[in-house]
């Protein structure tokens, strides 16, 4: 089994919502559909409820592990601190750095569990990335394979010095969620690739202040990469 998980935008495509099976594991509630043989699981449940840091990312990755699910990719709407992907554009993620805190960010948090150190050098799984460039690469949106994003706790927005030292200290996009959702992943030993689509400059980039890309325009490019995900889902 493989699947789509789908952040800001992407929760309002009908796949995410469609056929909502509710479930509880031992971790709590998550939410997801399934459609031709792939799960849909919008990570801030369907609707937008969620935010950030309220996100329950164990119970999420948890039932993808008992749904048997294999392959995952992933999907972030973010801001741009580079021009490595541009307003408007997407691209794949290749590391990240992780600023958030206060979640429940791991597997193995010594409840009955082992002591276990999961190294990240391997996070994102590269045959899957390079899928999805050559998938992208096929359909014309020839996109970078290498950004780094730097995850933040949010809800609030970065202050613009925060921004410029997140420049300054390699990252090229910035978002609330992948840096624990991805590390739960890689605990779990499911293959993942991520995939960045941005949707404003961030702070203090743009002269005119925080200005985000219309609903509309969002979803047109959602709509492109949950297509893009699936058919190189299909191709592995
Ligand atoms: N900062 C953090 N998360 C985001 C942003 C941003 O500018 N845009 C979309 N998600």
């Amino acid at each position: 089994m493989k699947a789509i998980i789908g952040g800001t935008g992407i929760d309002r495509d009908s796949r995410f919502y469609e056929n909502a099976i509710s479930t509880v594991n031992r971790y709590g509630e998550a939410i997801y559909s399934i459609k031709d043989d792939i799960v849909y699981l919008p990570r801030h449940r369907p609707g937008h409820r969620l935010p950030p840091h309220r996100i329950n990312y164990r119970a999420n990755i948890a039932q993808l592990r008992d749904l048997g699910v294999t392959d995952v990719i992933s999907i972030y709407a973010v801001g741009s601190i580079t021009k490595l992907i541009a307003p408007t554009r997407f691209g794949i993620v290749k590391d990240f750095i992780d600023f958030a805190f206060g979640r429940e960010n791991t597997f193995y948090d010594g409840a009955g569990d082992v002591v276990r150190h999961v190294p990240m050098i391997d996070a994102f799984d590269r045959e899957l990335s390079a899928a999805f460039v050559a998938t992208a690469a096929m359909e014309g949106f020839p996109i970078p394979a290498n950004a780094v994003y730097v995850t933040t706790n949010g809800p609030r927005f970065e202050t613009s010095a925060e921004i410029e030292a997140f420049r300054r200290i390699g990252g090229d996009v910035v978002g609330m969620t992948l840096g624990t959702e991805v590390a739960l992943l890689r605990e779990a030993g499911i293959r993942n690739a991520s995939v960045a689509y941005s949707i404003n400059w961030a702070a203090g980039l743009d002269a005119e202040g925080m200005a985000f890309m219309e609903g509309e325009s969002i979803m047109k490019m959602v709509s492109t990469v949950i297509g893009l995900a699936e058919k190189t889902l299909g191709k592995i």
